[in-house]
């Protein structure tokens, strides 16, 4: 196993008034992952579900309250100092907003040559590698960004040098939170398939996480994908079969809000087992329960364990009767 996460959990301190004590917002509740080498895996979860959260707690930027990381077997927290510095080259984050991420007083090139100094140590070549990294990520030909700032590339280009900058490290996994969010939808297949070709041709490990359903089967179909809500993981496993037959009623629900372009199967599409559109959880029991049709009286209390069958995991007590649903067609 590449990545092993065990029951994270991370706090956020709250802005409260003046007066009063700090309040604590449970960010990521007891979540376990994990992910084998070469594969594509996907976090997906509405707004504020904590998807950026778990990505920079898998790339060692925030240490979790509790809980375990192992990466390549050894846990990155009780390691030697040389292995959880090469933990921390292996595993790139391209962060959502690559405007933020990219230093506006810096070129490209400066960008992308201390990060690779840094690695390579002073090399005559470097720049011929910073080259190769450009056209790795498809900015051809490279003389042509080397000298620009941030600000002169469109959004998919900064998305490219941030891409560049993370293999730089040549990691092992990249994780890469809504990398498309701000690009042109005409260029964000283009971008997709990058991430595909990386995994592919380099065995390189992506963790893609998004809102978007549809972006997230086109990257990780033969893959597996994790749905999580309030901070917590609800749902586990195969891509396509989650898109299929979801079966937790929040999946349900994440999947019949995707709107259909075919008239005949958005007609069709089943009714979102939804009693309340209001996202609320007050903590005890399931953190669906407010909003879950079928949710009752025993849902909320105590703590809900994983129901697991055929690879798939399902944070829901009665996953198993309710009504099974086979929606193949909805999300292409
Ligand atoms: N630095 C922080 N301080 C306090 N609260 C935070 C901080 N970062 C995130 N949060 C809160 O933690 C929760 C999870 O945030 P996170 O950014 O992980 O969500 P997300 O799923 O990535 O959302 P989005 O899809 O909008 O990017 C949110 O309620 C957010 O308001
Ligand atoms: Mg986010």
């Amino acid at each position: 196993m590449l990545l092993e996460l065990d029951k994270i959990n991370v706090y956020y301190e709250k802005k409260t008034p003046v007066f009063g004590a700090p309040q604590k917002l449970h960010a990521l509740k007891d979540v376990s992952l994990s992910v084998e080498k070469g594969e594509i895996v996907t976090i997906v979860g509405e707004s504020g579900c904590g998807k950026t959260t778990l990505g920079k707690v898998i790339t060692g930027l925030l240490k979790p309250a509790s809980g375990k990381i192992a990466f390549n077997g050894i846990d990155v927290y009780s390691c030697m100092p040389w292995d959880y510095k090469k933990y921390r080259a292996a595993v790139q984050f391209v962060q959502q907003d690559s405007y933020a991420a990219l230093n506006p007083a810096r070129t490209i090139y400066q960008s992308l040559y201390y990060p690779i100094r840094k690695r390579l140590g002073m090399r005559r070549d470097l720049k011929e590698k910073i080259g190769d990294l450009l056209r790795l990520v498809e900015l051809t030909p490279p003389e042509q960004f080397l000298k620009k700032y941030p600000h002169q590339l469109s959004g998919g280009q900064r998305q490219r040098v941030l891409l560049a900058r993370a293999l730089s490290m040549s990691p092992e996994l990249i994780v890469a939170d809504e990398p498309i969010s701000m690009i042109d939808v005409s260029l964000r297949f283009a971008m997709l398939e990058l991430f595909r070709r990386l995994n592919r041709e380099l065995g390189i490990t992506i963790i893609y996480i998004t809102h978007d359903l549809s972006t997230a089967r086109c990257v990780a179909q033969n893959g597996r994908m994790y749905v999580m809500y309030f901070g917590e993981c609800v749902e586990c496993g195969r891509t396509e079969d989650i898109l299929s037959k979801p079966r937790h009623p929040y999946t349900q629900a994440l999947l019949t809000a995707v709107p259909v372009p075919d008239p005949h199967i958005e007609k069709h599409k089943p009714e979102p087992p939804l009693r309340s559109l209001e996202a609320a959880h007050d903590g005890e029991g399931c953190c669906f329960k407010q909003r879950c049709l079928y949710a009752d009286e025993a849902c909320g209390q105590g703590k809900i364990g994983y129901c697991e069958e055929d690879g798939r995991i399902v944070l829901c007590r009665k996953a198993k009767e309710l009504p099974q649903w086979d929606i193949a067609n909805l999300i292409k």
